[in-house]
């Protein structure tokens, strides 16, 4: 772990080596299943991140500037709720609706310390020597690292903290390893600690998928984007347009699923793991889930986790929530 001294600036990066292990491992314990999957978190190199931020501004991608508005109308409320003055964001990617909380900490005057955690090195980068120079005095602590491994390596709290999960990505996690990620989460906290959560809703199932398939092709962009992280990462052979981007809500479990279907039958090699894969034509690889939450459904997480409901803000026609938990 090697801290990098920028002014104002101290990034601790701790995915170095084992990054491309966990890569390795995932691609080979995830393209080996009888319906092949891979881990969102591969999707954001430096290209995929820059995808993500362009998604975030589509006409159909509702769930940011929903959110955006919800904090803009409660961010001074939570401030006030949990005199925060440090504010730990996981998967803080351009750490852009992050400014609308931090600023609600400068008005009241506790902000001291931003922690962003985020897999993409250069978005950390980027947003932390952003955020020092719009917010004077501000010290920033980031981990360049994986939030569902390293989080043993934040900083201990120096003052009440604040740990904000934004954008919905909470719901790419399965119900079982969601709650235990979540109780993970909580003992981070400290004593006087709280979680605030992002957490898009149950809705219309056709507004959901037109968010995650929009009409310009950036979210396929986005969605192809893994199989050149896998090319250039491990030597793989990926025909990335033989693979067409799918996304479908699965009404059942009330989530929406992200798939790359092979147009036609492909072999792929993977020789950094000396691996042969075979799609058959149609075959489709699970690259994202994203669960759609109701209050009941979080509230039933937050408990099997140790902590309870201390506010949800919505918007109107509750397309989105934020939500602030506290241990019990
Ligand atoms: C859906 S984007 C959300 C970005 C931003 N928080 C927002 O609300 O717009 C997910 C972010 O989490 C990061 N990420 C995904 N999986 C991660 C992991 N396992 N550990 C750390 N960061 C991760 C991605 O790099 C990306 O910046």
């Amino acid at each position: 772990m090697e801290p990098v001294l920028d002014t104002g600036v101290v990034v601790d990066c701790v995915l170095a080596d084992g990054h491309e292990r966990t890569l390795a491992d995932d691609v080979l314990d995830g393209l080996t299943r009888p319906l092949k999957e891979l881990p969102p978190k591969h999707f954001y190199d430096t290209r995929g991140s820059e995808l993500f931020d362009a998604i975030c501004e589509l006409p159909e991608y509702y769930p940011t500037r929903t959110e955006r508005a919800i904090l803009d109308a409660c961010a001074a409320e939570i401030v006030a709720t949990t005199g925060a003055g440090e504010l730990v964001e996981l998967g803080s990617g351009s750490a852009r609706k992050t400014r609308v909380l931090l600023t609600a900490m400068a008005d009241a005057g506790t902000l001291q310390r931003y922690v962003p955690v985020d897999v993409s090195e250069a978005a950390l980068r980027e947003s932390a020597a952003r955020l020092v120079e719009e917010y004077p005095g501000l010290r920033v602590h980031g981990l360049v690292g994986d939030f569902e491994r390293h989080l043993g390596l934040l900083p201990e709290p120096d003052a009440s903290r604040l740990m904000c999960f934004l954008g919905g990505t909470i719901g790419n996690f399965p119900p079982g390893s969601r709650r235990r990620f979540l109780r993970g989460l909580a003992k981070r906290l400290g004593t006087e600690g709280h979680l605030l959560l992002g957490v898009d809703l149950v809705k219309d199932p056709l507004m959901i998928e037109a968010a995650y398939d929009d009409a310009a092709g950036i979210t396929a962009e986005f969605n192809r984007n893994v199989l050149r992280v896998l090319n250039r990462e491990l030597g793989a052979d990926f025909d990335v347009d033989a693979f067409e981007h799918v996304a479908f809500f699965d009404t059942e479990r009330e989530w929406v699923e992200m798939r790359l279907r092979a147009r036609s039958r492909q072999t792929v090699t993977v020789p950094a793991l000396a691996l042969t894969v075979e799609f058959a034509p149609r075959e489709e690889l699970r690259t994202e889930i994203s669960v759609k939450f109701t209050r009941s459904r979080l509230e039933a997480d937050l408990a099997a986790a140790g902590m309870e409901l201390a506010g949800w803000f919505t918007d109107e026609r509750e397309w989105f929530a934020t939500a602030l938990a506290r241990p019990i």
